[in-house]
């Protein structure tokens, strides 16, 4: 399955806002399959804005461009009749994602996920702000592993063992190939950077998670 495949996937709703959308594949691709009925396409840059504009030239009655920073372009009004709706967010890195939801000043049922990096720091971020953790997912495409997270807001912080919260029970007992592959290739990059800083606890920590997860200590 491809990146994009395992987001058309993952989206539950009939609408979504895709937020930094560069190419604009995302809802192009979401169109296609008739997996959506219409998308907000945004981007912090006009040059992207326009390439998202051209390539969904096709589908231009099904979707409402806004140039702006993350979430703050969106208003209650203006979603009121695109309910329920997920946020999609891929394709940054952890602190700016972090960034982003935590200046929104309207609600989306659903978000997707999907950072590039510092994914621990975003996933304790979501825990700490009463975000549940729905779908965890790990594609492998080429050399490259993407993560995507499908979450939304809740009424309690969520209880759950580290293990779990950050690489999901389901991935922990079934060992999906693409899952096996990524813990294998962050136990090599942790080994390293554990050798390289002995005091960083946080890495201490992920690094022991992901040899107990080789291990089957979890399952
Ligand atoms: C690597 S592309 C990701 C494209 C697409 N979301 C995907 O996953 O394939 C990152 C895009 O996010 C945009 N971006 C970065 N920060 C943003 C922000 N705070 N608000 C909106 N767009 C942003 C960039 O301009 C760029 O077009």
């Amino acid at each position: 399955m491809t990146r994009l495949d395992t987001i058309c996937d993952m989206v539950p709703t009939l609408y979504i806002a895709d937020i930094g959308s560069d190419h604009g594949f995302v809802p192009r691709t979401l169109l296609e399959k008739n997996r959506i009925k219409h998308a907000f396409v945004t981007d912090i840059s006009p040059k992207c804005l326009d390439k998202a504009r051209d390539n969904l030239l096709y589908h231009s009655s099904s979707v409402t461009f806004a140039l702006g920073d993350g979430l703050e372009v969106f208003s209650p009004d203006m979603l009121s009749n695109y309910r329920p709706i997920t946020a999609v967010i891929t394709g940054m890195g952890g602190e700016e994602i972090k960034r982003i939801l935590s200046r929104a000043k309207v609600e989306f049922d659903y978000y997707l996920l999907g950072a590039q990096s510092n994914i621990f720091l975003l996933i304790d971020y979501l825990n700490a702000n009463k975000y549940e953790i729905l779908l965890n997912k790990i594609v492998k495409e080429g050399k490259m592993f993407y993560n995507l997270l499908l979450v939304k807001h809740c009424d309690v912080v969520q209880n759950i063992d580290k293990p779990y919260l950050y690489f999901g029970e389901e991935n922990i007992r079934t060992m999906p190939d693409d899952f096996a592959d990524y813990v294998s290739f962050l136990l090599h990059r942790y080994e390293k950077i554990v050798k390289f800083d002995e005091k960083n606890a946080k890495n201490i920590e992920i690094y022991h998670i992901l040899q107990n997860i080789l291990g089957g200590k979890y399952v």
